[in-house]
């Protein structure tokens, strides 16, 4: 009995010691790629700066900032591509699955871009020249290396009507189009993304349907929509995810969750569901901001159920779904941190504010585990 006890127990240690070496990326490598969003500091490999994890747990690798346009184009005729070459180069060297975000996009953008050397709006020809060349110049550089790229960024309302952004009124709605057809000039093998937030939404979801509906019919070549995945412990239902998937397969879209995070602090009033805005900005209060001493263990662990619960939608369409991309690595650099309220203390990833992985990282490991099994 004593015997047969050990055994057990040693067997159980095996098992447990096996799963807590379990990486993201080999637990899911027959499921769909595991991607992180990197800043700065993790692109030059800064120490600290949580590049060691990314190394070890990820193969896909999406840069946060550094490719937006007023970083990597921030004057017209001055480009700067000291990060991105740093980042293609870090991709390259750990063979990861490369995305470039974002080309045409009304945030992050500089004003100048919309206008001439004497400040009036640019027009749709003058407009159309100067995206075409930006895509060209940012795609065409790295070409054949970054494999895939978020070429327009956030082109919806919530209502679902196009948005009425600067490329929208000066260029009309084909901008989409046009920008997907000087991408895939640029480099023929790069996949083609359209990419946004709260489209589980289904006034949003159903104007992403039809605009990616008539794209395709059009001959456009986008390969995948990007749910941006800026979730909370309660939005988007399980329901709602599972629908949204299902509807862009139904239309012959691949899909990839490109921003995965989940904002564990109460929201404010003014802030909608699944509302990712960059440039909204509201004033913080204690009552926001509750978990600065420490996350509460009820918290923690409603925080792991809910990543397993996503991740078992995510794993019911693998085939459809192709990647699943954090946006960040550690609690400690998320932009959860600074939005939609500066300087809270947020818990939104898989691994703490000391690179440890926290309860949520076991319970989506053991999604892959225990789906494999029955597979
Ligand atoms: C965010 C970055 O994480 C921040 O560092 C930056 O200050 C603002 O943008 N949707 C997107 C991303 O497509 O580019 C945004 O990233 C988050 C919302």
């Amino acid at each position: 009995m004593m015997r047969q006890l050990t055994f057990a127990m040693l067997l159980l240690g095996v098992i447990v010691s096996a799963d807590a070496q379990t990486t993201l990326k080999s637990a899911f490598k027959d499921t769909f790629l595991v991607g992180a969003a990197m800043n700065r500091a993790q692109i030059f490999e800064e120490p600290g700066s949580g590049s060691a994890i990314i190394k070890e747990q990820f193969n896909s690798i999406t840069p946060e900032n550094i490719l937006k346009w007023e970083r990597v184009h921030p004057k017209p005729e001055e480009y700067d591509f000291a990060a991105a070459d740093r980042f293609v180069e870090f991709g390259t060297k750990n063979k990861m699955f490369m995305v470039g975000h974002t080309l045409v996009w009304h945030n992050q953008t500089p004003k100048w871009v919309f206008e001439d050397e004497k400040g009036n709006p640019l027009t749709r020809d003058a407009l159309l020249k100067r995206m075409r060349d930006h895509i060209h110049t940012v795609v065409g550089r790295y070409k054949g290396k970054i494999n895939g790229w978020d070429v327009v960024n956030e082109a919806l309302n919530e209502d679902g009507t196009l948005r009425q952004s600067k490329w929208m009124t000066i260029i009309g709605e084909d901008y989409i189009a046009q920008a997907f057809k000087f991408a895939h000039e640029a480099d023929p093998k790069a996949e083609l993304y359209y990419n946004d937030f709260s489209l589980e939404n289904e006034a949003k979801r159903n104007g992403a349907i039809a605009l990616l509906k008539k794209l395709k019919a059009q001959g456009v070549p986008v390969t995948a929509v990007g749910l941006q995945g800026h979730n909370d412990l309660e939005w988007p239902t399980v329901e709602q995810q599972d629908a949204t998937i299902a509807a862009f397969r139904a239309i012959g879209l691949k899909v990839a969750i490109t921003e995965l995070d989940i904002d564990v602090l109460p929201r404010p009033p003014q802030q909608a569901s699944g509302d990712a805005e960059v440039t909204r900005s509201m004033q913080a209060t204690p009552q926001l901001n509750p978990y600065t001493n420490g996350l509460p263990d009820s918290v923690q662990q409603a925080l792991a159920k809910r990543y397993a619960d996503l991740f078992g939608i995510y794993y019911k369409y693998r085939g459809t779904v192709d990647r699943v991309t954090f946006w960040g690595v550690t609690d400690k650099e998320s932009w959860k941190n600074n939005w939609p309220i500066r300087g809270r203390t947020n818990y939104p990833l898989l691994f703490d504010r000391e690179g440890k992985p926290k309860a949520a990282f076991d319970s989506v490991i053991k999604t892959a585990n225990r789906k494999s099994a029955h597979h």
